[in-house]
């Protein structure tokens, strides 16, 4: 740690009450919380959960609730030292909360494009965007290496490589973090660790590995990320073994604090400490004494404060771990500038014009083209004269929210092309290139070989997030890994319960054997957050683009589908042919296509 920052910390933490350093170890959401409650009971950060926004969503709507925070913060009296607040978000594919952001495709895209440099670029242009609003701090980039494509957070990976994820990892943290002046907001590693190898791939469930699996898989990538100076790491839902990671000393304060020489702040997940036991008091104690520095909090912070409290009188909280948590987070505000900055409607970049800017949507554009992988190209159909007669259909075509899925606007996601402002839907930009293309009115119904030379079915997913994108194959699945972790297993209402598209979405694979009955060759994008079992409409499409979950820049898909740019994407997931085996550690698993594997 810089010496001047730690002489800083130092000097604030001397002064510092038992309830003001508990009162930064607390985050909690903007709905449960005012500017005078941050004032009163010290609290150290506020976070937006997933879709909450202030007023109407506006750039300047979340500058001024910053600036109201942070004014509270600053109020120094006799109660009240003047620490600022710092406020969360998740930032991961863009400042995807907010309207008119430029909307980034999510990391599973990324990851196909295999390009750093792209990475540090679009980090870059992410906290920019960050700052216009007056945040600091995102939840992002996730290290998770996806095992098994059930899980719904599979697009929030980069790879199930490994090294890819961790060739990744401390570019994304420089480009989100620059210099930590005014240039630069804290970025997060998450989930520690372990996340993306539970057992059936459940969200929040067990991963049964030894730990040199999990040292050599999933925690390789946060090594570059921390030697690159990262400020945050969040706790995983997830177990270990049966071991929770939110009450694991081991993990976090043996291995990634005193191994790993971490020094900056753990914030633990939504709650995360709740399920480590049935009474919140105890998991307090856990969450405390196993390392975590900040909680977040969805709402009930108040007995948070008094639970906490107790524990720090009766002994079963050390005051030593205590002022490690709060040294922590101050080393995390000092070290990003925070407490060098004006507020919030003063910083130079807040309200700045840049935000959504064609420049930044440029940025995302490329990383699009760059991202999309050819799976199947017979005859070379691809890439298609600008002068064709095209025929657009399925249901992802022109739909703005379906392209950009969870995480964008709302929590799970948007449908539709009102709610995501700015942009191009992907049938938009098919429709800037080439002139005689046209949307199908009735799902392919109209093809008519007469009138269209070949058509284009763009298919997939609809939006989700979190454990609502598990497939889950039967209730059993639960039964099974609630049964080897010790506490509780939050599951939520999954996406489903097949990998194989057909059954997902039989709609897709009629519209495209619709239109390729009458004789028209079809050209398929799929928009999805992972690879699934789509064996009948590869088989039933001449050509076939894996375009991932590409945001708000429809354009890019439109770009390389007419040539403009050459597809240069590579799986950086497996591309299975079968449900089982489907992890792609398990022992006989032969994809359809492997990792690296993209036609050009
Ligand atoms: C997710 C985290 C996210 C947090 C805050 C949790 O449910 O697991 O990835 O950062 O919510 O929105």
């Amino acid at each position: 740690m810089d010496e001047t920052i730690r002489a800083k910390v130092e000097s604030l933490l001397q002064q510092m009450t038992l309830s003001q350093k508990i009162g930064q170890m607390v985050q909690t959401e903007r709905m449960v919380i005012t500017p005078a409650e941050v004032k009163a009971f010290h609290i150290g950060s506020v976070l937006s959960g997933g879709g909450s926004c202030p007023g109407d969503n506006q750039v300047a709507d979340w500058v001024d609730m910053n600036d109201a925070y942070w004014a509270a913060s600053m109020e120094a009296d006799d109660e009240h030292l003047a620490i600022p607040i710092i406020y969360g978000i998740d930032a991961i594919h863009g400042n995807n909360n907010v309207s008119g952001a430029t909307i980034f495709p999510h990391n599973i895209g990324l990851g196909a494009a295999n390009d750093p440099d792209l990475m540090e670029a679009i980090a870059r242009v992410t906290a920019r965007e960050v700052l216009a609003t007056g945040v600091d701090w995102t939840f992002a980039p996730t290290l998770a290496v996806a095992h098994d494509p059930h899980w719904g957070r599979t697009y929030e990976s980069y790879s199930q490589d490994s090294a890819l994820v961790a060739r990744y990892s401390s570019r994304f943290v420089q480009g989100l973090q620059g210099d930590l002046g005014q240039d630069g907001i804290v970025a997060t590693v998450k989930h520690w660790v372990g996340d993306g190898g539970t057992t059936h791939g459940i969200e929040q469930g067990d991963t049964r590995i030894s730990e040199g699996e999990l040292r050599g898989v999933h925690m390789a990538p946060y090594l570059p990320a921390i030697d690159a100076g990262v400020l945050s790491v969040m706790v995983s839902f997830n177990s270990w073994n049966g071991d929770k990671c939110h009450g694991h000393s081991y993990l976090i304060d043996y291995v990634l604090k005193q191994q790993l020489g971490f020094q900056g702040c753990v914030i633990s997940d939504w709650d995360g400490i709740d399920y480590t036991a049935d009474s919140y008091f105890d998991a307090i104690a856990i969450g405390v004494n196993a390392g975590i520095d900040m909680f977040m909090v969805s709402e009930h912070w108040r007995p948070f404060i008094e639970h906490l409290s107790c524990h720090a009188t009766h002994g079963t909280v050390s005051m030593q771990r205590i002022d490690d948590a709060v040294r922590r987070i101050l080393y995390m505000k000092f070290a990003c500038g925070l407490f060098d900055k004006p507020r919030p409607a003063e910083r130079y970049w807040s309200n700045h014009e840049s935000f959504g800017c064609q420049e930044h949507r440029d940025l995302a554009r490329e990383a699009v083209r760059k991202s999309l992988v050819l799976l199947k190209n017979e005859d070379q159909l691809l890439p298609l004269a600008k002068d064709a007669r095209v025929l657009v259909a399925g249901k992802n075509a022109d739909n703005i929210g379906h392209q950009c899925g969870g995480f964008t606007v709302a929590w799970q996601g948007t449908s539709g092309n009102e709610f995501v402002v700015g942009g191009t839907s992907i049938w938009q930009g098919i429709q800037s290139l080439a002139a005689n293309a046209v949307m199908s009115s009735a799902d392919g119904e109209d093809a008519d070989p007469a009138q269209h030379d070949v058509a284009i079915v763009v298919i997939g997913e609809t939006p989700y997030a979190e454990g609502m994108g598990d497939i889950r194959d039967g209730d059993d699945v639960i039964i099974q890994a609630g049964s080897q972790i010790n506490g509780k297993l939050k599951t939520l209402e999954p996406y489903g319960s097949s990998l194989v598209l057909e059954d997902l979405h039989p709609e897709d694979l009629a519209t495209i054997q619709r239109i390729r009955d009458k004789g028209i060759p079809v050209v398929t994008v799929m928009v999805s957050g992972r690879p699934l079992v789509a064996n009948s409409e590869i088989d039933a499409s001449q050509s076939f683009v894996a375009a991932w979950l590409p945001g708000s820049e429809g354009q890019g898909v439109a770009d390389v589908l007419f040539g403009d740019h050459a597809f240069s994407g590579k799986l950086s997931f497996s591309w299975p042919q079968t449900t089982s085996p489907v992890r792609v550690s398990d022992t006989g698993y032969e994809p359809r296509f492997p990792v690296g594997f993209g036609l050009e």
